[in-house]
């Protein structure tokens, strides 16, 4: 079976087809001139939902997607879905913002979520959603990964996903999770 994966990012796409691959799934990127859907929903399902629906339309193909954010506790959440737009600038400037925001905060549990959608042709959806909890720590660390990873303390490794090898970070995240869940249910979904 031929997926096309809702996102022009080749990181992502590696990460989905060396999973899925062992499925016998094969996933190409999306065309360059694939439109932009507006993520407007109000849960990372609902936005991975509105990317993978545009992606099937645009090349009749199943199509795959992924939605994804950090969820700090002591901030009710946020930035959750808005994580890529918390602040304008760079990553180092939301991270930047992030910590500003918890000054004087104790609880500093928070955790990485990432949902993923299937969306097939003939109107049928799979779902699947992955979490991977750690704490924000006080100052950045690390410049291994993107965007949140250098300020998501990992209790288990002693480190961040900023100084994680990108192996571990690969069999850990919420991304990873995910992606092992929706490779099962695809699985079965195949075998029907
Ligand atoms: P997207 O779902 O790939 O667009 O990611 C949304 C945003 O969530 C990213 O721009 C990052 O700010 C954040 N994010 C998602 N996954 C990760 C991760 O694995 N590490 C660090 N930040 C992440």
């Amino acid at each position: 079976m031929k997926f096309v994966l809702a996102s022009h990012n080749k990181k992502k796409l590696k990460e989905m087809a060396d999973i899925l691959g062992k499925f016998g799934i094969q996933i190409e990127l999306l065309p360059e001139n694939a439109p932009e859907p507006e993520e407007n929903g109000k849960t990372f399902a609902e936005n991975a939902r509105i990317k993978a629906v545009s992606a099937m339309k645009f090349t009749g193909l199943p199509a795959i997607a992924d939605d994804s954010g950090l969820c700090v506790d002591a901030l009710g959440g946020k930035p959750g879905i808005y994580s890529a737009r918390y602040c304008e600038g760079s990553d180092a400037d939301r991270n930047a913002l992030l910590l500003k925001n918890m000054q004087g905060k104790n609880n500093r549990k928070c955790y990485f979520a990432c949902a993923i959608c299937c969306a097939f042709p003939d109107g049928s959806f799979i779902d699947s959603f992955g979490k991977c909890e750690g704490e924000v720590l006080n100052n950045p660390k690390g410049d291994n990964g993107f965007g949140y990873d250098p300020i998501f303390y990992v209790r288990e490794h002693k480190c961040t996903f900023g100084e994680l090898s990108p192996q571990i970070k690969d069999e850990i995240s919420h991304r990873a999770v995910a992606i092992r869940d929706v490779a099962n249910k695809l699985k079965k979904y195949i075998q029907e």
